[in-house]
């Protein structure tokens, strides 16, 4: 296998939204990337932060924004993001009836454009599209709201897609997002997967950037032995 250093992106859905910069700087030090769920009460039922919320926050830290849009219409507003200095983008694919065309937009704006699969969304008619993107996010849970038990038979889909970019010699971080934590992330990490979000795992923990440490200690370990 050909699994680069994986990544870990916590989730600030975790964290305390009335203290949000000084939640980022808490794992600064230790995360990869910083995971942002934007929610819009329409494409899932919870609603959080949009984009004057990550301009804001963009100036607060120096680690790169995995923006992941769980709204309808995301040509309309994924680029937006983008603009805003987001590192890479994510948009669910069954908000996007063109994701190939958007992906572009989102490269051509300066950021590395991601495709996002939900619980219920099978990943085979997606595959022949990852060459025009840099991250594919895999849901372990219904995508929505944090703190969900993790489904380890969504992993099939990690399963497949890492094969389909082993083959394929693709670029691309195969993500998962819902319910990883240190008694989930080895299988996530053993299917295939490198990079790794987590927010109740990080945020619910006493020393979160220690948490984010060991959760890519356990995902290294999982990936070598795999
Ligand atoms: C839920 C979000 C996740 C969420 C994960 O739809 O996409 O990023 O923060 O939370 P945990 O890690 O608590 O499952
Ligand atoms: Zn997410």
């Amino acid at each position: 296998m050909t699994v680069p250093p994986p990544i870990v992106a916590p989730s600030i859905l975790a964290a305390d939204f009335a203290r949000l910069a000084e939640e980022v700087r808490a794992v600064e030090n230790a995360a990869d990337w910083l995971h942002v769920d934007v929610m819009d009460n329409h494409f899932v039922p919870n609603l959080t932060i949009g984009l004057p919320v990550v301009q804001s926050l963009r100036a607060a830290t120096e680690l790169p924004f995995d923006v992941h849009l769980m709204i309808s219409d995301p040509r309309r507003w994924a680029p937006g993001y983008a603009d805003a200095g987001a590192y890479n983008v994510t948009f669910h694919a069954e908000a996007c009836d063109d994701p190939v065309a958007l992906a572009k937009d989102l490269r051509a704006a300066g950021a590395k454009a991601g495709l996002a699969i939900d619980r219920d969304t099978p990943i085979e008619p997606y595959l022949d599209l990852l060459p025009s993107f840099d991250t594919l996010l895999v849901m372990t849970i219904k995508a929505g709201f944090g703190g969900q038990r993790f489904i380890p038979q969504l992993l099939d889909k990690v399963r497949t897609a890492r094969r389909h970019v082993d083959a394929g010699h693709l670029e691309l971080r195969i993500e998962v997002d819902g319910g990883i934590a240190a008694d989930t992330i080895e299988q996530a990490a053993a299917a295939g997967a490198d990079a790794f979000v987590a927010g109740t795992a990080v945020y619910g923990a006493d020393d979160p950037a220690e948490a984010v440490r060991r959760l890519r200690q356990l995902a290294e370990r999982a990936a070598d032995g795999s």
